[in-house]
């Protein structure tokens, strides 16, 4: 791990309903004796942020989106919702350029004006960058994750404060992750493309990271945080992340 701020988001997907909410008061209660340099994040379903808001009113914990609409005015876009809107819900962050988003046909440029439509509104993106299986397998990660950056960071400000989540699309929800020495090398690709672009910078990794195998991507020390999907989902899991992280 660095010495920056780590981070450690809940991206809950298209999971959870009211009473799933409950169990965040275990994170909550866990976030409040926990004393190191921290922050959690829970990225929702829209229609859980108004509820979790309220949940964690009196806690650290921050709230996100898991999307938005690119356009910085209400319009007529039946079933979206734009940065203005995610803003007024309290959330804080946005996560964009999510490879399951972009398997539906979202662009490197829509992306980006995803991008910029949040900082005009004062919300923080998590990018979310990464290399099919397919374009694994042809070597073109590297390829691939630097067109990714450079047209969806496109014109923003060197004080643009960014996450970057370096997700493998085929290590999302499968199980599989990359081995120390592939994650090391494609992390310092990243760094190499971004710490010139901009003054602050996290570099998380994502992809079925759960308690099994958060030891071993730990040894890398080159990250500051997770994004993590199915394992956010149980408390328990999280901490227990969280936990072997400082360890
Ligand atoms: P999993 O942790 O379930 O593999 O999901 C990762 C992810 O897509 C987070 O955005």
């Amino acid at each position: 791990m660095t010495n920056k701020i780590k981070y450690f988001i809940a991206n809950w997907k298209m999971y959870g309903d009211l009473k799933s909410l409950k169990t965040i008061n275990k994170v909550i209660k866990f976030s409040k004796t926990y004393k190191k340099k921290f922050k959690i994040i829970y990225c929702p379903p829209y229609t859980l942020l108004y509820s979790l808001k309220k949940l964690l009113k009196k806690s650290t914990l921050d709230l996100g989106a898991q999307n938005i609409h690119e356009s910085l005015d209400y319009g007529p876009n039946t079933g979206f919702i734009n940065a203005k809107m995610i803003k007024n819900s309290g959330a804080k962050f946005v996560i964009l350029g999510h490879s399951e988003n972009r398997a539906l046909g979202e662009s490197d440029m829509r992306i980006n004006q995803k991008i910029k439509s949040a900082y005009k509104n004062k919300l923080i993106v998590i990018f979310c960058i990464g290399e099919s299986l397919s374009e694994k397998r042809q070597k073109k990660t590297k390829i691939v994750l630097k067109r990714q950056i450079k047209n969806g960071l496109k014109n923003l400000s060197k004080k643009t404060n960014i996450i970057i989540a370096y997700e493998p699309v085929w290590s999302i929800g499968t199980g599989m992750i990359l081995s120390n020495s592939e994650l090391s090398e494609n992390i310092n690709y990243i760094k190499s493309l971004i710490y010139k672009k901009f003054k602050n910078y996290s570099i998380l990794y994502g992809g079925s990271v759960n308690p099994k195998n958060i030891n071993q991507i730990n040894k890398i020390n080159l990250l500051d945080g997770y994004l993590i999907g199915g394992a956010s989902l149980n408390p328990k899991k999280l901490i227990d992340i969280i936990k072997k992280t400082f360890n």
